[in-house]
């Protein structure tokens, strides 16, 4: 018996669970942009997951961009009972409110250098928050991020207690409790070269030389072994999807540019799917999902912006072969239990691809369990292409399956360490699609380099966590991880959504509100104020009762009670 602990010490370190309160804060550093949270092989933030005693207690986790990372504050709904809302004035040092005040000298520090004379008052404005849980709407599935190439080549660099504290900061209850990872079918543009299998022999449709899985998939392989195991993850759904045929598939049989599946292929092309399901299988690492191709319309328009593996579909084209070829293929086989999900592209192809695909094939659509979203536009084009998507196809997912900053011509091409406005970018777009029956989020890649790659084709962004792969001793968290981590770390698997509402128009919002109730039926709502402003919030629970919260500028919050 000693010695079995012993060993379970020496294979999750440091960490191993004794009872609760193992939550270790934040090792904020200031950085270029704001602040990050650092992590090396011996220290590494985590916060347990919230117990609530008695329905009365109430827990506001908090983070925010003067430098709380999920700061935890506990209070009861009893303290005051159904109070008021709090409207004081900005210059008032003294407010101690019946409310939880969640870093009060912060929020005052920001104007703490401002001379009396400049000082003025601004009233604390107040919104109401009303949570009724007897109003449910979409279940929660997943929440992941993607295990690249480039993810895997980082990680294998590192010492292993390092690699240990990613996996356990990313997949763990402790951490944000990521239940899913996406990974390519082949290369993508994060690898260190494009790669699909059986590239040769050329013009070979039976995929004779398609028996083994990579030597890269077996790294990844050994990688999300190591991963589940610290991480206590038994049930990692794995969300696959194929950026490019080999070429000789490919009607200008290169890796990019304008190009598409030859249609002689298609049967192979489905087929090709299926082994790559049967070698995960073999390999104990089963597939949950897989996608119908990475961002189809890089092939047929994109292909003038894009150099990275892509292969063009159309709507048309693509409706064959799901409805002809793959559905059938996937459904008549061991893999039957895989999920397909459609499109994988932006949200500005939503809905008139899938009516498209219905114009060309009118039962391809049936072999869709989900719809995948790709965030990148999502600043300009707004939700109601998906709110349209979602009434016509009501009983299918819809998850987002990539979403990451630094790609636009705008933008930094890579990470901006401690940027708080990227956070809060992923804040807004988390709130909006939950608002708008997305059942779950994988971000892109999990970690980068300093750079913002390793990736082929240059195609450098930013990541939630970034690796210091100078020194391969630490990695830094960034905001973006936090705001991620508001919503992963809070909302397990089978959560359902509520209607929680502010009484604020969504035009001129200071505050967004999600909220969702859990399988263990406590609800958790998540608050972002993105104002320079504090704010007061006015929380009723049509069960529960009534509870007075003030937020500091700049802020995320997740507030769980019973
Ligand atoms: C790791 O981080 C902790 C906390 O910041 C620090 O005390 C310790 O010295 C660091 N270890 C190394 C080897 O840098
Ligand atoms: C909140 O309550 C939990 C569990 O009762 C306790 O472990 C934690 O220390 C408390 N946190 C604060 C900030 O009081
Ligand atoms: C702010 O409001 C308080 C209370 O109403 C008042 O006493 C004070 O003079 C005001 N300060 C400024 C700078 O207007
Ligand atoms: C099979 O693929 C490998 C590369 O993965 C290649 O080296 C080998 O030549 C291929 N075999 C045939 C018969 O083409
Ligand atoms: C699934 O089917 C394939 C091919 O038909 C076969 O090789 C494999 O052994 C089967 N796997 C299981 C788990 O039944
Ligand atoms: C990475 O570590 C090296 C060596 O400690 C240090 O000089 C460098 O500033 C670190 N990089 C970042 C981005 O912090
Ligand atoms: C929301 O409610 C608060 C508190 O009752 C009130 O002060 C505020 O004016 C309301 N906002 C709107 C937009 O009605
Ligand atoms: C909370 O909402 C209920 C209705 O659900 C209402 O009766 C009660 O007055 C509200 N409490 C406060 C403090 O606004």
């Amino acid at each position: 018996m000693k010695s079995c602990w012993l060993c379970l010490l020496y294979v999750f370190g440091l960490w191993a669970r004794r009872g609760a309160a193992l939550s270790t804060p934040c090792q904020l550093r200031e950085t270029n942009y704001g602040s990050v949270c650092v992590c090396n092989s011996s220290y590494c933030d985590y916060l347990d997951q919230p117990i609530l005693s008695d329905n009365t207690q109430i827990v506001v986790i908090s983070s925010s961009k003067n430098g709380l990372r999920f700061k935890q504050a506990n209070a009861s709904f009893l303290d005051k009972g159904a109070l008021e809302v709090q409207d004081h004035q900005w210059i008032d040092e003294n407010f101690v409110a019946d409310s939880i005040i969640v870093e009060q000298d912060k929020a005052w520090l920001q104007f703490a250098n401002v001379p009396q004379r400049f000082a003025f008052n601004v009233s604390i404005k107040t919104v109401q928050l009303t949570v009724k849980r007897e109003l449910r709407y979409q279940k929660i599935t997943n929440f992941g991020g993607a295990f690249t190439g480039s993810v895997s080549h980082i990680l294998k660099q590192l010492p292993i207690d390092l690699q240990d504290h990613l996996y356990r900061s990313y997949f763990h209850a402790d951490g944000i409790g990521y239940n899913s990872i996406r990974m390519s079918i082949g290369a993508s543009d994060f690898d260190l070269q494009p790669w699909a299998y059986n590239e040769l022999p050329r013009n070979d449709p039976s995929l004779s030389n398609f028996t083994t899985l990579d030597s890269r998939d077996l790294q990844k392989i050994e990688q999300l072994k190591r991963l589940k195991a610290v991480a206590q993850l038994n049930d990692l759904k794995i969300m696959a999807a194929a950026w490019s045929a080999p070429t000789w598939m490919k009607s200008n049989e290169r890796w990019t540019g304008f190009g598409q599946l030859k249609s002689e292929y298609y049967q192979a092309w489905a087929d090709y799917h299926l082994k790559f399901l049967e070698l995960m299988q073999s390999k104990n690492m089963p597939v949950w999902a897989i996608s119908t191709g990475n961002e189809p319309l890089n092939g047929v328009i994109g292909f003038i912006f894009i150099h990275f593996m892509s292969m063009g579909w159309t709507p048309w084209q693509q409706a064959i072969w799901l409805g002809d070829y793959l559905g059938p293929t996937i459904k008549k086989s061991n893999q039957s239990h895989v999920l397909i999900f459609g499109n994988d592209d932006q949200r500005y192809t939503y809905p008139s691809w899938f009516r498209k695909m219905r114009a060309s094939r009118s039962n391809a659509l049936d072999y869709l369990d989900g719809l995948a979203v790709h965030w990148y536009w999502d600043e300009i084009f707004g939700p109601k292409l998906i709110d349209d998507a979602h009434t016509e196809m009501p009983n299918k997912l819809l998850l987002n399956t990539e979403s990451c900053i630094g790609d636009k011509p705008w933008q930094t091409h890579g990470p901006e360490l401690g940027n708080w406005g990227r956070g809060e970018s992923y804040m807004r777009a988390y709130i909006q699609d939950l608002l708008h029956n997305f059942n779950g989020w994988l971000d892109w890649n999990l970690v980068l380099d300093e750079q913002g790659g390793p990736n082929y084709v240059h195609n450098y962004v930013d990541a939630p966590v970034i690796v210091n792969t100078t020194s391969r001793t630490e990695f830094y968290k960034q905001p973006m991880y936090y705001a991620i981590g508001h919503f992963s770390k809070f909302l397990p698997e089978q959560s359902v959504r509520i209607e929680a509402r502010t009484n604020e128009t969504e035009s001129f919002a200071q505050l967004s509100a999600v909220g969702f109730q859990r399988p263990d039926g406590s609800v958790a709502l998540i608050l972002y104020n993105g104002e320079n402003l504090p704010v007061n919030v006015a929380l009723n629970d049509s069960q529960r009762g009534a509870f007075n919260l003030r937020l500091p500028a700049r802020s995320w919050h997740t507030v769980v009670y019973k």
